[in-house]
């Protein structure tokens, strides 16, 4: 059985799906803490159940019988420790052979605050002895397809200066997860920096200002100077300080990935400059 668990999330909807090109309905279970949201999968055959990060009860029924488990990383910043200490505890428990994180690039030397969390967790499937693998994704492509009519308008900001940014598709990633989760040869131990080619800031503006057929600016500021305007756009303080460290961070090359994302897939990662033509045409046509 091929476990998944925060399914109701894009990134954990995109792996079942990939699952379910690989192996039999049957052997998957989509798990999350709105399995309402799950109810459709259930048609196809695939085993739908509850599995809350803080509700320890749920997570051993989730993970009971279970070969391979997809252990998403929940959204709440700020209280995974406990959250990931319930999951690590009842993977332990059930004694699952093979368990794969979503953890960030360089979870363990990066100094972005939000590798903190990963990198706790990371220790804590190891102290637990539970077989695992590291699926230590980049940032995602649609992180930066988000405000696009409005860089096109107004330019772009950031704090990356000449930071590579390996940034790969959702689905990319998921694929990734599924061949992890599925393959005969993966072992457990293996450590996955996962991402694209990716681009530097100013590449990325140079593309988008190709695509709308207007030049783009792109301004580079201090990791304080960009938490201001983000605050007075209205992003919550504690978003606002997130984004910025980890622009920093960018810049200090923690978001850069090698070739293990290819490697994995067995071909190259979605191109970042396909997906950002597309996403430009389509905020340009929508804003029109
Ligand atoms: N690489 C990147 O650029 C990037 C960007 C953002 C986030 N992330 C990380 O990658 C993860 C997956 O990304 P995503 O795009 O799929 O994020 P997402 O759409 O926000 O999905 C997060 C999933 O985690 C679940 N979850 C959160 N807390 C939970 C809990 N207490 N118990 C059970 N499930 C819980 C959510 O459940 P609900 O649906 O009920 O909320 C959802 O299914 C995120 O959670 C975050 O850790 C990575």
């Amino acid at each position: 059985m091929h476990v998944v668990t925060g399914a109701t999330g894009a990134l954990g909807r995109l792996v079942v799906e990939k699952l379910l090109d690989r192996v039999p309905a049957s052997e998957v279970r989509a798990t999350g803490r709105r399995p309402e949201a799950l109810d459709d999968l259930v048609g196809s055959g695939v085993d739908v159940c509850r599995a809350d990060y803080d509700d320890p009860a749920s997570l051993r029924s989730a993970f009971a019988g279970a070969d391979r488990v997809l252990f998403v990383s929940g959204n709440e910043v700020g209280k995974r420790l406990d959250q990931h200490q319930a999951v690590v505890d009842a993977l332990a428990e059930a004694r699952v052979g093979l368990v794969a994180y979503t953890s960030i690039l360089n979870a363990t030397t990066s100094d972005i605050v939000l590798a903190r969390e990963h990198a706790a967790t990371e220790r804590m499937l190891a102290d637990a002895g539970v077989p695992h693998v590291l699926l230590r994704n980049g940032w995602y492509l649609e992180n930066f397809t988000m405000s696009l009519a409005d860089q096109v308008d107004h330019g772009m900001i950031g704090a990356s200066g000449a930071g590579r940014i390996a940034a790969a598709t959702r689905a990319d990633y998921a694929e990734a997860a599924a061949v992890v989760l599925t393959g005969a040869g993966t072992t457990a131990g293996e450590v996955f920096e996962l991402g694209g080619p990716g681009f530097t800031r100013a590449e990325l503006v140079a593309h988008i200002g190709r695509c709308a057929g207007r030049p783009v600016s792109y301004t580079d500021l201090s990791e304080q100077a960009l938490t201001e305007p983000l605050l007075a756009s209205g992003v919550p303080d504690h978003l606002a300080r997130l984004i910025a460290d980890s622009d920093r961070g960018a810049a200090a090359g923690w978001l850069d990935a090698g070739d293990d994302l290819e490697r994995l897939l067995g071909r190259p990662a979605e191109p970042w400059t396909d997906f950002i033509a597309a996403a430009v045409r389509s905020a340009l046509d929508t804003a029109a």
